[in-house]
């Protein structure tokens, strides 16, 4: 995790490089720091908390640096604290540093260097690395760093600043996103080039590819200059890198008038879903296409299996993908958590189709199993790990800022049904029953749109419940994932403890929890087995357990039972997840809201979760 930022050039490197920071926030941001040299010096600044914490401190103190680098941290190995908090330097101050990524042997490599007198301040795996260069330097920085990162384990990007060196900046990118932006005789270092693409568009990375902005996967070594760098591979010798033009667009990310960006991005949610569509629909032959995988097509047909990768939300976008891979198309599809798929020596089968799910396109656990898969030979068709992908497909749904994901959600869903509806009508879907689904989702973004209307009467609901630290959220077949879903957007933003549960499951232990101080979110969309659901509500209530449900308009059989409910339109129990999911945001929001959460930036989290 961790966002790097670097900047060596003509503006005001302190103030260049806490903007760059700020953007790189989605990243982590439980404390922020910046180091670099002034009058021969290594001097730094570290705050605890997010990046404007620093900057405020910066100003006061009216801190200059002639080179600057600069770390927004997500804790992994030690609390978020100041002396946590990075650059870390070594005993004599003649280097800083800031690092992404995890060390695993730092415990062996302390032992030995504090057997030979090095003095460890913090709790981090990272200070192994300030330690172990300057123990290893005797002159040529360039030597030590190489063999340094020779006797590092793990995934990591670092960038240092030694004293020696005050117009040079080294950075290596291991298994870990760093690339460096190229300006007019002003060089940029950073985890992403979001950070530095107001300044310039030229970057220096092996692929244009989201997930793999590694510098290298060979331990090679660049030394950034004010005006230019170079690379030197593991053996030292100089290797030739390509400047690349970005291609992304980056535009700047504003709130409008929304109070929050994630009030934002579900607002979004109509035009997204529609741009998640358009273009990719054939209303005449009743399939989807996806210039992205167009020539992969006729390899579609031959697959027998599926397997779905995923974290978090982009797991729970799986579930339904799933479903409906084994509803439609008829495929044996497998869904698999990429943190405990990669550990399990799988059995992948010929013809096994694999779709890794991903907003960021950077999360390691699923960056890390699809790698495993591509080991063991396997043909992969990812979404947006795009480098070691065979396909990807884009979600295009603009830059999701808010932490807790909303529309990429409903975005992936959208995809994966088009996919879906694809080699269902490639194996036994009819025509008509194609063009009745592609209808279906066509209709998406207006019965999105009406739930967004009903936002007042949700936040009702939501300030009635707000103080409740329960809550179960239940449903059946293609509302089990949105339960999951709903259940861990409250948890995310709202602090609340919140199950995600199928429903017929809820009598078999859980239930024991169901009292009066326990809502439950039921929900009902699915229609196929709506009467089941009514009777786990009746079991809910029969244990003075309070009740909303989330049903679609024409469901009888809720009113005068629940104690609320949020009406949504009614929706092909395919599609279902959709709107249902999008009336659990806004519950979750307006019940964070009214708790006064940091609803953008909840504690302990991060956008991209770039560690294992
Ligand atoms: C929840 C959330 C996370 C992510 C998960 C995977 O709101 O944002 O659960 O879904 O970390 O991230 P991506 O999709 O970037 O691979």
């Amino acid at each position: 995790m961790c966002g790097i930022f670097g900047y060596l050039g003509r503006r005001n490197a302190v103030k260049t490089a806490i903007d760059g920071l700020k953007k790189l926030e989605y990243r982590g941001y439980d404390s922020a720091g910046i180091a670099g040299v002034f009058q021969g010096q290594i001097i730094g600044c570290k705050e605890v908390g997010k990046v404007e914490g620093l900057e405020r401190e910066v100003q006061e103190l009216d801190f200059q640096l002639e080179s600057a680098i600069a770390h927004t941290r997500w804790a992994t190995h030690g609390k978020p604290s100041q002396i946590n908090a990075h650059p870390h330097y070594d005993n004599a101050r003649s280097l800083a540093l800031v690092h992404n990524g995890i060390i695993e042997n730092h415990l062996a490599l302390k032992k030995e260097l504090v057997s030979q007198g090095a003095r460890f301040v913090s709790e981090t795996d990272t200070e192994v690395i300030s330690h172990l260069i300057a123990s290893l330097y005797k002159g040529d920085l360039l030597f030590a760093v190489r063999k340094a990162i020779g006797m590092l384990k793990g995934a990591f990007a670092f960038a240092l600043i030694h004293k020696d060196f005050p117009d040079q900046i080294v950075v290596v990118g291991h298994e870990s996103p760093l690339v460096i932006g190229v300006g007019e005789q002003e060089m940029f270092v950073s985890s992403d080039p979001v950070a530095f693409s107001e300044f310039t568009h030229n970057v220096v990375f092996e692929l244009l590819q989201p997930i793999n902005r590694c510098l290298n996967g060979n331990d090679e070594v660049a030394v950034v200059h004010r005006d230019t760098f170079e690379v030197f591979d593991a053996a030292g010798q100089r290797s030739e890198k390509k400047i690349e033009k970005l291609t992304a667009k980056f535009g700047t990310a504003s709130k409008g008038a929304y109070e929050h960006y994630t009030l934002k991005e579900i607002f979004e949610q109509p035009q997204t879903i529609r741009s998640a569509y358009v273009d990719r629909l054939s209303e005449e032959f009743g399939t989807a296409h996806f210039e992205e995988v167009q020539t992969e097509m006729p390899e579609l047909l031959d697959v027998e299996r599926i397997l779905i990768l995923g974290c978090g939300t982009s797991w729970h976008a799986g579930y339904l993908g799933a479903y409906l891979f084994e509803d439609m198309a008829r495929i044996p599809t497998q869904l698999e958590i990429s943190s405990e798929y990669r550990y399990k020596n799988p059995l992948v089968p010929h013809r096994t189709l694999v779709i890794a799910i991903s907003q960021s396109g950077e999360t390691a656990d699923t960056i890390a199993a699809v790698r495993e898969l591509k080991a063991k030979g396997t043909n992969v068709h990812g979404s947006t790990l795009s480098r070691i992908a065979d396909a990807c497909i884009n979600m295009r749904a603009g830059p999701e800022i808010g932490v807790c994901s909303t529309k990429a959600f409903t975005s992936q869903v959208v995809i994966l049904s088009l996919l879906c509806l694809a080699m269902a009508r490639m194996r036994n879907m009819h025509k008509e029953d194609g063009k009745r689904f592609i209808t279906a989702i066509e209709d998406l973004s207006a019965q999105v749109e009406q739930i967004l209307e009903t936002a007042p009467h949700i936040e009702k609901i939501a300030n009635k419940y707000a103080h409740h630290e329960n809550f179960f959220f239940v449903g059946r077949r293609y509302m089990y994932p949105v339960s999951l879903e709903g259940a861990l957007k409250l948890k995310e933003i709202s602090y609340i403890n919140a199950n995600g549960y199928p429903a017929g499951e809820l009598k078999h232990g859980a239930i024991a929890l169901i009292n009066e101080n326990c809502p439950t979110v039921a929900l009902c969309s699915n229609k196929g087995t709506y009467e089941k659901i009514l009777s786990n509500i009746m079991e809910i209530k029969a244990r003075n357990g309070p009740v909303i449900a989330i049903a679609e308009s024409g469901q009888k059989g809720l009113e005068g039972i629940v104690d609320d409910i949020i009406w949504i339109p009614e929706v092909i129990d395919e599609l279902a997840g959709i709107p249902a999911t999008v009336a659990t945001q806004l519950l979750a929001y307006y019940i964070a809201r009214k708790r006064g959460t940091d609803i953008d930036k909840p504690r302990n989290l991060a956008k991209s979760v770039t560690v294992e």
